[in-house]
Formats: structure tokens, sequence, C-alpha cells
């Protein structure tokens, strides 16, 4: 049996309604912004229960918007996660700020009790990362960036649809950024990308910043970008919008038949802890695992696609030797590099594929 890591063209196998609209679009001629992309954003904000969704090009600049729509650039620091993927930090240093990182816990966000020490008179915001779709400790982080007079923003690109006792993720700070990236649990066609807000003139200067500072056609409001969610994107988007609460529960359903059958493994592999409280829409499903790197080969050799989410620890990358950090200096995202296995969970999963995953792992340690 194979089991692939993308399940795109599962996804995508019947594309007709997308393609009838995009062709009703093309017939109109208005391809940037429009009515697709507005709604698109009131059906975003309206599933999330937040005021403001503002449609951007990529996660990416949903982050540096974000982050320059409150103010943040030059000489000032932004604290975020040391296990993140890099267009977190990436977006914090396109601001003009400069990334601090900070260690994470063993459920791979943002830790809480290591954040205070990293805080100088020149950090302006805290940046939480909900990866793999698991939430921040964000009333802790809250309470301490409202202590210190800090921002927070989340990065909640992986994390559309999860909530922290009942709040959404990404609705939580100032702004939430979120991805529509192929990959992520609502994808489009490409790229895409979305911030939230509940602050009315954040919302304001957002969509001022994603269209170059126009106020109409003539007037610049302030020196902006063109970063506008595509409007073909934003048809796609629709058409799953209407799909999305379907692909968190698939997802939710798998990741719990694997906890139940990798709970059962203990000493070979270990669950990441699972607080109460929190709903995971698992983006990624990974899992602590003895052997790692043999299992992740054994498993490519039986068809099944792992990933190691990530290989290399961020701080510990070449493209970011410029920040100073060393080996040693976040133990607990190093533990991860070379513990963490990624398996397929995604919505399109059959059973009998989930069961071969397990039954594949089972053999791998019943042999050893
Ligand atoms: C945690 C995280 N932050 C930011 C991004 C950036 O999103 P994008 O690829 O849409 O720019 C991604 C996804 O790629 C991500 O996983």
């Amino acid at each position: 049996m194979r089991v692939g890591y993308s399940y795109l063209q599962r996804q995508f196998a019947q594309p007709d309604e997308i393609l009838e609209q995009i062709r009703a679009l093309v017939t109109t001629g208005q391809y940037t912004l429009g009515p697709a992309v507005e709604q698109f954003e009131q059906a975003f904000a309206s599933f999330l229960g937040v005021r403001h969704a503002i449609g951007v090009a990529n996660g990416t600049d949903a982050l540096m918007l974000s982050l320059k729509a409150l103010g943040i650039g030059q000489g000032d620091e932004v604290i975020t996660a040391a296990s993140t993927f890099v267009a977190t930090v990436g977006a914090i240093q396109a601001a003009g700020a400069r990334p601090v990182l900070v260690d994470v816990t063993p459920y791979f966000t943002l830790d809480p009790a290591r954040i205070e020490r990293a805080i100088t008179p020149r950090t302006k915001a805290i940046l939480p990362v909900h990866l793999t779709g698991d939430v921040a400790d964000m009333e802790a982080i809250r309470e301490l960036a409202s202590c210190r007079g800090l921002a927070v923003v989340e990065d909640a690109c992986q994390a559309i649809g999860a909530t922290y006792h009942g709040q959404p993720a990404g609705g939580m700070g100032a702004c939430g950024a979120f991805s529509l990236h192929p990959l992520k649990n609502l994808n489009v066609w490409g790229d895409g990308g979305v911030i939230v807000t509940n602050d009315a003139a954040l919302n304001e200067r957002l969509r001022l910043l994603r269209n170059h500072g126009l106020q109409g056609r003539n007037e610049i409001a302030l020196l902006g970008y063109n970063s506008r969610l595509d409007t073909l994107q934003a048809i796609v988007g629709n058409w799953l919008m209407t799909h999305l609460p379907d692909i968190n529960q698939r997802r939710i359903d798998n990741a719990a038949a694997y906890d139940v059958a990798f709970g059962a493994m203990a000493g070979d592999l270990a669950l990441p802890p699972r607080r109460p409280g929190i709903r995971r829409v698992f983006h990624l499903y990974q899992v602590y695992a003895r052997d790692r790197d043999a299992l992740f080969e054994y498993l490519l050799a039986q068809g099944i696609e792992a990933k190691i989410h990530y290989p290399i620890p961020l701080p510990l990358q070449r493209g970011l030797a410029h920040l100073g950090y060393k080996r040693g200096d976040f133990p607990e995202a190093e533990r991860q590099s070379t513990s963490l296995i990624t398996v397929p969970v995604d919505q399109h999963l059959t059973s009998e594929e989930r069961a071969y995953v397990v039954e594949m792992i089972r053999t791998f340690y019943g042999n050893r």
C-alpha cells in the first residue's frame, strides 16, 4: 500500500463547480479584489466569530502586515517560538524588526515560562505560533503581554478552526494571521492569506497596507504594499469554506484514532501532552518516536510518506546565523528535531491507510 502525504489530487478530483465560477469571473474582467474576495472575507470572519477578516497574498504577508499595522519595525524586537516554519521569523525581519526566539513546550508552542527573560526595552510584541494546529498557552501569554504593554500577534497559519477554551486561534490577539497555502487545512490553488482582527482601526489600516495605501482611486493615505488576496483564489476559498468543518473534523477523528493506537505503544512512542479545553485541528500529526530516523526510513520503504518537521532546528539554520544562536540555546526545540515524526492525518486518509500506518509502526518496533 502507498500512503502519500499530499492529498490535493483527491481533494480537487472534481473541480467543475470551482471552474464554473472562475469561468464566470473571467467574463466580468474584475480580476482584483471584488465581490468574491468580500464574500470570502465575510465567510472567514463569521466562521471564526471575529469582526474583520482581510484577504492578503499569503500567510507571511499576513504576519508582516499585522506587525506593520501595529507600528512595529526598525529598532523593535518581536518574541516568537524557536520551533516554527521559517516564514514566522522571516515576516518579523521583513517588517524591519529583530526576531527574538524563545524555546517551546513539548506540545510545540511558545513556552510562556521562558518569555519574561527574553523581554528587553525594545520588545514590542509577542508572536505565538499555533504550530501543527495545537494552540499556544494564550492565557499566560496575553497576561504577560498586557502586564508589559506588548502587542500579541498570533501566527495561526496552521490552526484555522482550532480553539482555546472556546476562543478561536487567531482571534485572541490584536491580529491573527492565516495561510491558505495548498497544504493547509483551508487550502487554495496557490498562495493566499488572511488577517483577522476585532479592532476597527487596525482593520482600516490593514486594508490600506495590502493595497498600496490607496483610498479610492487617486488618494494615497499611507505607503503600502501590493498584497491583495487573488480573486481567483478567493473563489476557491469560498468553495472550501463550506467544507472546512468537515475537513477539520476528519483530521481530528484520524488523530484520535492514532492517539489510541500510539498511546498503547509507550516506550517506543510518546504522544505530545494533550491539554484539556483545546480543540486541535491537526494540520500535522506528530509523535515522539524512539529510533526516529530508522523508523522514518522504514516507513518510507513501506510506501508511507512520513515527514520530519523540522530536521534542523530553526535557530541553527545557516540563514539565521546573524541572530547569533548556538546549539544548546533551545533544548526543547533541539530535542524535537531529533525525536518527532509526522505521519499523514489529512481528511482524505482512509481508515485502511491509517491502519496500515499503525501496523507498519508496530511491525518496526516488534522487529527490534
Ligand atoms: C507556522 C507558519 N507561519 C507562516 C506560514 C507562511 O504562510 P505562507 O506560506 O502562506 O506565506 C506558514 C506556512 O507556510 C506556517 O506554517
